[in-house]
């Protein structure tokens, strides 16, 4: 049904064409120069949904410019949850916060102590290091198994020995994982949940791609699962519908944990923009449709990538995931070295993410962003064959 829905739908990444993406500002098109392809940092080459727009206009019109005021963005969250994934928050508790990678390192901040142990589990998002050493946590490395899902036995192994050395010790989880795209299933989560109680660890979820989860796969919320009340969210609509620019996230508590996050400076909400809170609110309300449109064209561009590596790529490994637009690209077999984007950037003029900053399991790989036209698609794995085969 869904290959049906899919192949039915126009693509809305066919809209744009590359000289209308190069006028764009952001860094994805600005960073490299303009011979380079780029198809690396995590924004979209797509329009804005209507109802953003709409809204934010609105507001321009009206001179609605001011800080932002009430839980609009929370109930707007908290439908949109209840519609797609049957689960919904309360509202009361949830904050405000600047944006997602601020607002993790807030709760961080309130929630845990310079020298206490935060496990993450790599290949993962570079910032989720930096933000994290910049606080003065000490990160444990648990990585993903070969197949890229969560490594539970090692991860008990981990919170029973951080335990033991007595720091505190919390999870830093993202899901959908950037930049594997695996979704972790309702029996994973509710497994580490238990796992996290019995040891006392807090989870905090990084939950920013959870809207692109594709179609034929599912998302589970980790404050859904028993044992997740004890959790602490963080997301946003920034990579659902590409608001990245327009600043507002928010820290959602379970249950068990509202009263541990009310104790999170009223200050940092203030970080957050009223046009952002705007642009997050009407997406998660009436963006749906535009949403649909959006993950059944990456189902369709996954399919597409995997053609395209076959037909000219055959030894470039990669095991599609089922959520974000993310491609994790194993390219160990093509001899370019620990770090292939740097050198694909020179011999092929696409930019692709690099893998090392992920940790060491990226060395010889490199992450590309499937949100982009088939068209820029295709030339990008066609400059990249012919790179490495000459
Ligand atoms: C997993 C993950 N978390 C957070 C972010 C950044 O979100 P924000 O700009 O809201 O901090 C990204 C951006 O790509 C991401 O992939």
């Amino acid at each position: 049904m869904d290959d049906a829905a899919t192949a039915t739908r126009e693509d809305p990444f066919a809209r744009l064409t590359e000289p209308d993406l190069r006028r764009r500002t952001s860094v994805k098109w600005r960073r490299f120069a303009p011979d380079v392809l780029p198809l690396w940092v995590a924004e979209m080459d797509v329009d804005l949904a209507e109802p953003v727009v709409d809204a934010l206009q609105r507001a321009i019109r009206d001179g609605d410019t001011g800080y932002p005021c009430g839980p609009g963005y929370a109930e707007a969250y908290a439908s949109f949850a209840a519609e797609r994934w049957g689960w919904e928050p309360a509202i009361d508790p949830i904050r405000l916060v600047p944006d997602v990678m601020i607002g993790i390192s807030e709760v961080f901040k309130t929630l845990t102590s310079p020298g206490d142990t935060v496990i993450v589990d790599p290949p993962v998002y570079p910032p989720f290091y930096s933000y994290l050493r910049h606080l003065g946590r000490r990160i444990r490395p648990v990585p993903l198994g070969p197949d890229l899902r969560l490594d539970l036995a090692a991860l008990e192994a981990a919170f029973a020995r951080s335990r033991a050395d007595g720091a505190g010790t919390a999870m830093l989880l993202c899901n959908p994982h950037n930049p594997t795209g695996t979704v972790h299933s309702a029996a994973e989560l509710a497994t580490l949940a238990s796992l996290a109680a019995r040891h006392d660890v807090l989870m905090v979820v990084d939950e920013i791609h959870a809207p692109l989860t594709l179609p034929g796969a599912e998302f589970t919320p980790f404050l859904s699962v028993p044992g997740g009340e004890s959790g602490i969210v963080v997301t946003s609509a920034a990579k659902g519908w590409n608001l990245s620019g327009l600043k507002a996230g928010l820290a959602i508590p379970g249950r068990a944990a509202a009263d541990a996050l009310a104790r999170m400076p009223e200050e940092v909400g203030h970080g957050a923009s009223h046009l952002g809170v705007i642009a997050h609110s009407a997406a998660l309300h009436d963006g749906g449709r535009w949403l649909d449109d959006v993950r059944h064209a990456l189902l369709a561009h996954r399919g597409l990538l995997v053609d395209l590596l076959r037909e000219q790529l055959p030894s470039l490994g990669w095991r599609p995931g089922e959520g974000t637009y993310l491609a994790w690209l194993d390219f160990r077999a093509l001899d370019l070295g620990d770090d292939p984007a740097a050198v694909l950037v020179e011999r092929a003029r696409v930019a692709l993410t690099p893998g090392p900053p992920f940790g060491p399991e990226g060395d010889g790989f490199a992450r590309l962003n499937l949100a982009t036209s088939p068209a820029i698609m295709g030339e990008a794995v066609r400059r990249i064959a012919a790179a490495v085969a000459g």
